[in-house]
């Protein structure tokens, strides 16, 4: 067996609702218990492994799977791994569940779309009120929440150390990470 566990912690939620901020404590986290690690984060992703690629519903699947396969190669060795990408479509998300079958630990950060709008961290909403930009996971584009994930975050309640803290925990508890100082 590897010395490390190998998973990958897979978030799902709007934009806005706290995957990479929530990703950034657990990467600062982790480090300090020795945890090798990698991510993909969906702009990252859509920089890079997936440039080209558009929104539409075709796109955003190709997208979704380029990020499963890598993180199955890499979690099949050890390696855990924490994808951080809205990942809206039900379906794919179980296709990749499968793919990764007992390593797969689905994360729904959750908050209200008022709510992510209200916070528009990226000015994406803005954008799409103004028609700006169209094909709007929430909005203009379907959004299908986990029916039965793991691990819920409900990120208009806590604060991100909280949700950061509340995985960590399961993490420890499924023995996939040692336990913090
Ligand atoms: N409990 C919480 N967890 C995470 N973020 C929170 C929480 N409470 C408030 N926030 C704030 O919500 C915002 C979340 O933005 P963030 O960029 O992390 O979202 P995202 O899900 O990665 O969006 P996108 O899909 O567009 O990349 C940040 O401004 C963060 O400070
Ligand atoms: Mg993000």
């Amino acid at each position: 067996m590897a010395e490390h566990q190998g998973f990958t912690l897979w978030f799902t939620g709007l934009s806005g609702s706290g995957k990479t901020t929530i990703t950034t404590h657990l990467v600062k986290e982790l480090r300090k218990r020795g945890v090798p690690l990698e991510v993909l984060d969906g702009d990252i992703v859509r920089e890079n492994l997936s440039k080209g690629l558009g929104f539409s519903k075709e796109d955003r699947d190709t997208n979704i799977r380029r990020i499963a396969f890598v993180a199955n190669l890499l979690s099949r060795n050890g390696v855990p791994v924490i994808t951080a990408a809205i990942s809206p479509y039900r379906e794919i998300r179980n296709e990749a569940r499968e793919l990764m079958d007992g390593r797969f630990v689905e994360v729904y950060a959750k908050a209200p779309l008022e709510v992510c709008e209200e916070r528009d961290v990226k000015g994406l909403y803005a954008k799409e009120r103004s028609g700006e930009i169209k094909e709007f996971t929430g909005i203009s584009d379907p959004y299908e929440p986990p029916e039965n994930p793991e691990i819920l975050v409900e990120t208009d309640k806590q604060s991100p150390e909280e949700s950061a803290k509340q995985i960590l925990d399961f993490l420890e508890e499924r023995g996939l990470i040692p336990p913090g100082a």
